[in-house]
């Protein structure tokens, strides 16, 4: 099949590359020329482990483009893969979305062949039926009686492990309101062995969100008994792992620490928390969950303040990206912890294996370190805050280090050690 993707971001590059991989033709429309520029040279515009392979091994079926019309004109389905960053009240921005459900539908019209839509950008429940599917008709002139569907299919990629996630997902959602685009969204995923979740398109929106705010809850709940236990000299993770071997618990997800960043825990669960405000339900846990994820970089903060002192410091910063595998900073905990060590009146030296570029556009005023060992060598105090595997091949002897990932070889070997929540 001939399918375009709107939008090669995380979403779409790693959805694109997929189903070439399939053996489908696929037609990547991006507006950055950058971008376009790259994933046509069958390299990654960001760092994702497996994905430049399946470019490059793509590359006949594989091709970029800003010419949407065109792209959409010669294909049989088309995902929409752009981005819903917050507003300014933490709403989804639906902004990109109307404009490319519009566009699709203007390059539809007129035309009679079979097309499906299907929407992987996280928007909120009701939004494909609402705003993707009235703009899309509208503009196409056809309903689905007329062979034209809109379905909703949410993707759960985590970065670092995108490629993996997308050929073997725990499972597949697809809400559609019609039989024609079910049956084609079945066909297309029929070779997956995964569950495989039938639903409506509103459905289909809520499961994605649900699934990152219980994911976010879990993390602050573990964050909260975190910081319980550490007043009392209780090491929350040696209770977590406890609690994890509860059938009904299990283990994953309650790493306690500095918290959850990433480009949708924090944006998805403020989405919710503004459709309860919109709803008039309210959101009680889920502004918990924000609130206690927003505390734990000044608790580590705090910590550094108490053991070292900050004010004149040379601060080492171990970790800039959101988590390791990845060179995404988008709500990093690296951010308030650096901001945060900028107003208490510390230099900073910081390094990270991919995300010191990206980091740098954000904070110039900083000092980088080519090496984790450079920061080791010229700071005060380290603190880490990503977990990324080198850092536990480190010698910490005789160093003060403020742990808020769980570093074992630091807090093995360093002379002055202090976990978040342990
Ligand atoms: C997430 C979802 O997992 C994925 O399904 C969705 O589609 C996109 O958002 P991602 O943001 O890539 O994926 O990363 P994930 O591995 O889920 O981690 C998110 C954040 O939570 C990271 O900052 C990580 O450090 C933090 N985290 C995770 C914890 O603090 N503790 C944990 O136990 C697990």
């Amino acid at each position: 099949m001939r399918i375009t993707i709107v939008g090669a971001g995380h979403v779409g590059a790693v959805t694109g590359a997929g189903l070439a991989e399939m053996g489908h033709q696929v037609l990547l429309v991006d507006r950055d020329e950058r971008v376009r520029e790259r994933l046509g040279r069958g390299e990654p515009p960001f760092y994702e482990p497996g994905l430049g392979i399946m470019l490059r091994g793509n590359r006949s079926r594989l091709r970029t483009t800003d010419d949407l019309a065109g792209a959409v004109g010669e294909s049989a389905m088309t995902f929409l893969c752009v981005g819903t960053p917050s507003d300014a009240t933490g709403k989804a921005d639906l902004s990109a979305v109307r404009a490319a459900s519009q566009a699709i539908g203007a390059a539809l019209a007129g035309r009679t062949e079979p097309h499906t839509v299907v929407v992987k950008s996280t928007v909120q429940p009701g939004t494909t039926a609402g705003v993707v599917r009235s703009a899309v008709e509208a503009g196409a002139g056809r309903t689905p009686a007329e062979g034209l569907s809109v379905v909703m299919n949410p993707e759960f990629l985590r970065e670092g492990s995108a490629v993996q996630d997308f050929f073997l997902p725990d499972r597949l959602v697809i809400g559609a309101d019609d039989p024609a685009g079910m049956a084609r969204l079945e066909a297309l995923y029929a070779q997956f062995s995964c569950p495989m979740v039938r639903c409506g398109t509103s459905t289909a929106e809520m499961v994605k969100y649900a699934s990152n705010a219980f994911l976010a809850v879990r993390i602050s709940c573990a964050n909260e008994i975190g910081n319980l236990c550490k007043p009392l000299g209780i090491d929350a993770h040696e209770v977590l792992d406890a609690v994890g071997l509860d059938d009904r618990i299990g283990p994953r997800f309650l790493g306690a620490g500095l918290g959850f960043g990433g480009s949708c825990f924090p944006k998805d669960v403020r989405a919710l928390v503004a459709l309860g405000a919109a709803l008039g339900t309210g959101a009680t846990l889920l502004s918990a969950a924000l609130a206690v994820n927003d505390k734990q970089p000044g608790t580590l903060l705090d910590l550094l303040e108490e053991r070292v002192g900050i004010e004149g410091r040379r601060i080492g910063v171990l970790g800039l990206a959101f988590k390791p595998e990845t060179d995404d900073i988008r709500e990093s905990r690296a951010i308030p912890v650096v901001q945060g060590l900028l107003d208490r009146g510390a230099r900073v030296l910081a390094y990270d294996p991919m995300a010191v570029g990206r980091f740098r556009a954000l904070f110039p005023e900083i000092a980088y370190a080519a090496s984790a060992g450079e920061v080791l060598s010229g700071a005060d105090a380290t603190v880490i805050v990503t977990e990324w595997p080198e850092f536990e091949r480190l010698d910490y002897t005789g160093l003060a280090v403020v742990d808020g990932r769980r570093c074992r070889r630091a807090e093995e070997t360093a002379e002055v050690y202090e976990g978040i929540c342990w």
